[in-house]
C-alpha cells in the first residue's frame, strides 16, 4: 500500500509537470467596455470572457450546423439589425414550427439576471443550452450537435484556443456562446449621451423624460437601471395586460409556469427598454406593433387579475381617486413626449459593429 501511495505522488507530480510542458492554453481576457452611467457587471466567476471564447461564441451564435436542417442559427430569430430580437410576433422553429413567446432583445444582458420571459434560465450559461434541443426552436439533439461540430477541424482548434481542449461538449457550446452574448453592449444612445454630458436631448424628449421618471406617467418604478431600464431589485411583474380572474385563468402563466407557484402566475420578466426602434412588436407575446400602442395601454390602466402588480394599482387607483378616470390621464402631448424619450433610448451606433454582424462561415 505504501508503495502504491508513492507511485501516486510520483505519476501526479510527474502528470502536472507535462501539463505545464505542453500547455499552450494562454487565453487573452476579454474587457467590456468600461461605461461611466453604468455600474459594473457581475460576471460569472466559472466562465471569465476571453478573446478566444468571444470569437468562438460569435461564431456559433451564427452556426447553422447547430439546427437540424442546417437553416437555423441563434441569429435567425435574433437578428442584429431588429436588436437581436425577431420583427415575427413569433419566431419560426425549423420546419416552419411557431413558438408561443416573441423573441428577446440581447443588449446589455451581462447586466441581467434571470432569463426567458418566464425567469427559467438562472445565467447565460444555463440559457444557451435551451435553444437548440427545443423542437420549436433549432430542434438538434445535443448529441447530434456536438458530433457536427467534433467533426469539424476549424471548431477543434478555436475549442482549444478559447478552452484547451477539442473535446467539444454542450456546457462549452453554451459557455462560449454565453460569453459572445455579455459582450452584445449598447450604451451609445442620446439619452445615455446626455447622461454623461455627450450631447443633448430634444425638448420632447427631455419632457417625456420627466413624465417618465415621476408619477405622472410611473414608469420609472419598473423600469429604471441604467443599463437595460428594469426594476434594480423585482426581475418579474404583471403590468396588467389582460384581465384574469383566477390564478389558472392566464393563457401564458409566465414565472409561474417556472415556479409552479400560482401566485407568480401572469407575471413575466421586466424587459429591456433598450433599442425599442428596433426591437417591435413588443411584450411577451408581441401583440402590441408600435410604442403607441404600448403607451395607450399603460395610459388607459391595467387590467385586473390576481397577481397584477401592486405598483400598477396603486398609482392607477389614485388617479381613479382623483378624478374618477382609470389610467394616467396623459395628453396627446403628453403621449407624444413620452415617445420621443423612449425613442431616445434608441443606439444606432451598435448597427455599426463588426462583432455585431454574421462573421465569415465556416
Ligand atoms: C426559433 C427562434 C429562436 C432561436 C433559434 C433562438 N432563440 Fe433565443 N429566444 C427566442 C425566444 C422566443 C425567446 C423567449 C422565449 C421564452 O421566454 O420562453 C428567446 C430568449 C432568449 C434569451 C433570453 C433573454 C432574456 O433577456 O432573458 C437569450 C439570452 C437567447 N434567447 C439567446 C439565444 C441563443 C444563444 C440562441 C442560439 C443557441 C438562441 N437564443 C436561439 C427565440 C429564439
Ligand atoms: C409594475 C411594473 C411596470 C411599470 C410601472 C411599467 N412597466 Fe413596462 N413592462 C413591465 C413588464 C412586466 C413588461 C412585460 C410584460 C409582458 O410582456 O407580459 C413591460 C413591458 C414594457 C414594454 C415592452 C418592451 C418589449 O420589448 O416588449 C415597454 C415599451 C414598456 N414596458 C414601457 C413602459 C412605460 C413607458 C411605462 C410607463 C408608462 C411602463 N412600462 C411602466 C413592467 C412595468
Amino acid at each position: 500500500m505504501r508503495y502504491l501511495g508513492i507511485i501516486f505522488i510520483i505519476s501526479f507530480l510527474f502528470s502536472c509537470k507535462k501539463d505545464k510542458e505542453d500547455n499552450s492554453y494562454h487565453p487573452t481576457p476579454y474587457a467590456l467596455p468600461q461605461i461611466s452611467n453604468f455600474r459594473i457587471a457581475e460576471l460569472n466567476p466559472d466562465n471569465p470572457l476571453t478573446e478566444e471564447g468571444v470569437r468562438l461564441g460569435h461564431q456559433l451564435f451564427f452556426e447553422k450546423r447547430l439546427s437540424k436542417d442546417f437553416t437555423l442559427s441563434c441569429a435567425s430569430c435574433h437578428l442584429p439589425e431588429n436588436g437581436f430580437s425577431d420583427p415575427k410576433q413569433f419566431s419560426e422553429g425549423v420546419g416552419g414550427t411557431l413558438g408561443r413567446r416573441q423573441s428577446m432583445s440581447l443588449y446589455n444582458l451581462a447586466w441581467g439576471k434571470q432569463f426567458f420571459w418566464d425567469g427559467r434560465a438562472k445565467n447565460l450559461e444555463e440559457q444557451a443550452l435551451f435553444p437548440v434541443p427545443d423542437t420549436t426552436e433549432m430542434h438538434l439533439t445535443w448529441q447530434e450537435a456536438e458530433q457536427r461540430l467534433n467533426a469539424h477541424i476549424g471548431y477543434k482548434k478555436m475549442f482549444k484556443d478559447a478552452f484547451g481542449t477539442d473535446n467539444i461538449t454542450k456546457e462549452l457550446v453554451a459557455r462560449a456562446l454565453a460569453q459572445y452574448v455579455k459582450t452584445i453592449v449598447s450604451y451609445n444612445s442620446p439619452f445615455d449621451k446626455y447622461i454623461r454630458k455627450e450631447g443633448n436631448l430634444s425638448a420632447a424628449a427631455l419632457r417625456g423624460y420627466k413624465l417618465f421618471n415621476t408619477e405622472a406617467a410611473d414608469c420609472f418604478h419598473c423600469h429604471s437601471t441604467p443599463e437595460l431600464f428594469i426594476h434594480p431589485s423585482q426581475v418579474f411583474s404583471n403590468n396588467g395586460l389582460d384581465v384574469v380572474d383566477n390564478p389558472e385563468g392566464f393563457k401564458d402563466k409566465g414565472h409561474g409556469e417556472h415556479t409552479g407557484n400560482p401566485q407568480n402566475n401572469g407575471q413575466f420578466k421586466i424587459p429591456s427598454l433598450r433599442n425599442l426602434t428596433m426591437t417591435a412588436p413588443y411584450m411577451h407575446d408581441g401583440r402590441f406593433k408600435t410604442l403607441d400602442e404600448v403607451i395607450d395601454f399603460y395610459n388607459n390602466g391595467p387590467n385586473l387579475s390576481p397577481s397584477l402588480d401592486p405598483i400598477m394599482i396603486t398609482e392607477a387607483n389614485r388617479r381613479l381617486l382623483q378624478d374618477g378616470r382609470w389610467g394616467l390621464g396623459l395628453s396627446e402631448q403628453d403621449k407624444a413626449d413620452l415617445k420621443a424619450y423612449l425613442i431616445s433610448l434608441s443606439d444606432s451606433t451598435v448597427l455599426k459593429n463588426p462583432l455585431y454582424q454574421a462573421p465569415k462561415e465556416m
